[in-house]
């Protein structure tokens, strides 16, 4: 786990909670060379719907309905989705040519799911379980946000 980067999200939250979702995904962006892509959606109704993001290029899927593609998935079972090639899931909602794979993971307030973390990877394989710990340990940081910042929508779904 990489307290050192889990401590500046946190201080992200403290300082600056209303900007918190930009100034995070730029950070998680900046600080990891294979986040290649990272972006934020959040769940409004059956939607997941995308918020703020940082990469090289803004993605068509900016609605996903909850249990379609990768992201859909996750925001279903409420669990970390790991793909390590994906071009060999069905499930996959095309973005970028140059993803390889990529990991979602879902932010959780309670027992709703109330948005996730979506990260693209360009080599195959690029996230393991220490991406998935720190990043669920991020979306634990960011679910506290909920429901005091405006940006997250307040009608979400319930999880399972
Ligand atoms: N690949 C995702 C769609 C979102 S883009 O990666 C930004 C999916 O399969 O749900």
């Amino acid at each position: 786990m990489d307290f050192t980067a889990l401590n500046e999200v946190r201080t992200i939250l403290d300082r600056t909670p209303l900007e918190a979702p930009q100034r995070i995904v730029e950070f998680l962006h900046d600080r990891f060379p294979h986040y290649d892509w990272v972006g934020i959606y959040w769940v409004e109704g059956r939607e997941l719907v995308l918020g703020p993001w940082q990469g090289p290029a803004p993605t068509e899927h900016t609605r996903i309905p909850i249990g379609k593609g990768v992201c859909g998935a996750a925001a279903a079972s409420g669990r970390t989705e790991i793909v390590a090639d994906v071009s060999k899931d069905p499930r996959y909602l095309a973005c970028f040519a140059s993803t390889k794979s990529e990991i979602v993971v879902p932010i959780r307030a309670g027992s709703r799911v109330i948005g996730e973390i979506d990260i693209d990877g360009r080599e195959l394989g690029a996230f393991g379980p220490i991406d998935q710990t720190f990043l669920e340990a991020v979306a634990a940081l960011l679910a506290t946000l909920w429901p005091q910042v405006p940006e997250i929508p307040t009608t979400t779904r319930r999880a399972g």
